[in-house]
């Protein structure tokens, strides 16, 4: 920290976080964002827009952070007009419940209050927390302002599915992230990890996520829980490192990334094309996506009535896709997942032979909170020779990190 920053803590070495609260109703949760923060190893600093003290008071942020509030009325305080600068020597800034109207201050480069200027004057990660209505979260304007800050290296966490705030809307995407995950994520954030490089740049990287699924009639289908989490998180990842990404998605419940092409599928016939197409030019291809292995060997065109007690349904096989891409695969690095329940790093190593893929990574339907659904994911790397290297359980994005630093290895020199 220089000698000019308001707080010359020359006994305190606990990086700073600067957190910004804008007005959303999730301005609510920034108290509690600021203790977990806190108890993440950080020391905090709080500013509050105007907007953000209709929601949360003065008073529960200030005792929640290790410093006093700087507002837009303490801007022109002692030392007019520089507080945003001071306020500028942070190691991390987190703006929590991030509105559309904040994204775009910050994106059009604006220095109209506090939290803007102080954006402007920063030089340290900034990690964006957005809480809004759905409809606005989705808006091109909102898209646009933040794959603007995206370009930036600005970071983004959420937002995420479930209840809105306001007005009974139901359920939706828009929700903030919890102040757990956002205190661990700003404390990953700190450590500069591989994915800043740009490793990727220039490569053409397909990645298929989502479940399958496979219609028996127009409204009945057989598919799988696949959240496709493990997938997104694979694509923004090579993004991040400068690949140009085509996303193929089974149904989920997730946002369009910004930044790639993200085509949608339904069934594996579908998935197979789109695949097979996006494929042709790509270097490395990653299938994360949970294909069904079978399909109703006919579609009813009408739905069908109930007509006896037993029933039998005729399934025909799928295209194994990873199998197609194997059977011509040339230069192209190649990535499966599989999912096993005994005897896997055997089964997924004849299985990488099987498929002519470069490796495979394993991992357990058992494991609490990983594979289908969760945020973490623990997985074994294993090759088609049988070497398998156990990772430690960590986040999907950094799985997807580690998975692009293997990958990367492995793709001739341009
Ligand atoms: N996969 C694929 N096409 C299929 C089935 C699977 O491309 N029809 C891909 C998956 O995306 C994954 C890998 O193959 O990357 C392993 O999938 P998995 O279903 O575990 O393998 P299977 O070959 O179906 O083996 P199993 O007999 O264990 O189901």
């Amino acid at each position: 920290m220089s000698a000019d920053a308001p707080y010359p803590l020359a006994q305190d070495l606990r990086p700073v976080a600067l957190v910004i609260v804008a007005g959303s109703i999730a301005a609510v949760k920034a108290p509690s964002a600021l203790r977990r923060l806190r108890e993440a190893g950080f020391q905090t600093r709080v500013i509050a827009t105007a907007a953000a003290l209709n929601f949360t008071t003065p008073l529960s942020l200030s005792t929640a952070a290790d410093a006093p509030l700087h507002t837009d009325q303490t801007w022109f305080g002692p030392q007019p007009g520089a507080e945003h600068l001071l306020l500028a020597h942070a190691d991390m800034v987190v703006c929590v419940g991030a509105g559309a109207d904040l994204l775009s201050r910050a994106a059009l480069g604006r220095a109209s209050d506090l939290a803007s200027a102080t954006l402007l004057s920063v030089r340290c990660p900034v990690l964006w927390v957005p809480a809004m209505n759905e409809r606005m979260w989705l808006h091109p304007a909102v898209q646009t302002n933040v794959a603007l800050l995206r370009s930036w290296k600005h970071h983004f966490l959420g937002p995420e599915y479930g209840p809105f705030g306001s007005h009974g809307e139901g359920e939706g995407l828009g929700r903030m992230a919890e102040p757990e995950t956002i205190a661990a994520l700003a404390w990953g954030l700190l450590t500069p990890a591989p994915q800043d490089s740009h490793d990727l740049q220039g490569r053409r990287v397909v990645v298929s996520a989502g479940p399958t699924r496979e219609y028996l009639d127009p409204v009945r289908f057989i598919s799988n829980p696949s959240s496709g989490k493990m997938g997104f998180a694979v694509a923004e990842a090579a993004r991040d490192r400068g690949a140009r990404v085509t996303l193929i998605s089974g149904p989920v419940n997730l946002p369009d990334p910004p930044g790639m092409e993200v085509r949608h599928i339904e069934s594996a016939l579908e998935l197979r094309d789109a695949v097979m197409e996006a494929a042709g030019r790509a270097h490395l291809v990653v299938m994360t996506a949970a294909v069904a292995d079978y399909r109703a060997a006919e579609r009813a065109g009408e739905k069908q009535p109930k007509v006896a007690e037993e029933a039998t349904l005729r399934l025909v096989p799928n295209p194994d896709i990873l199998a197609e891409l194997g059977g011509q695969k040339g230069e192209r690095v190649l990535v499966g997942f599989a999912m096993e329940t005994h005897a896997g790093v055997e089964r997924a190593a004849a299985k990488a032979r099987r498929k002519n893929a470069d490796f495979i990574l394993l991992n357990y339907p058992t494991q609490e909170n990983t594979a289908f659904g969760g945020d973490d994911n623990q997985v074994t790397l294993v090759r088609p020779g049988g070497a398998s290297e156990a990772w430690p359980r960590m986040s999907k994005l950094e799985v997807a990190h580690r998975l692009l630093t293997e990958a990367a290895k492995l793709l001739p020199p341009e």
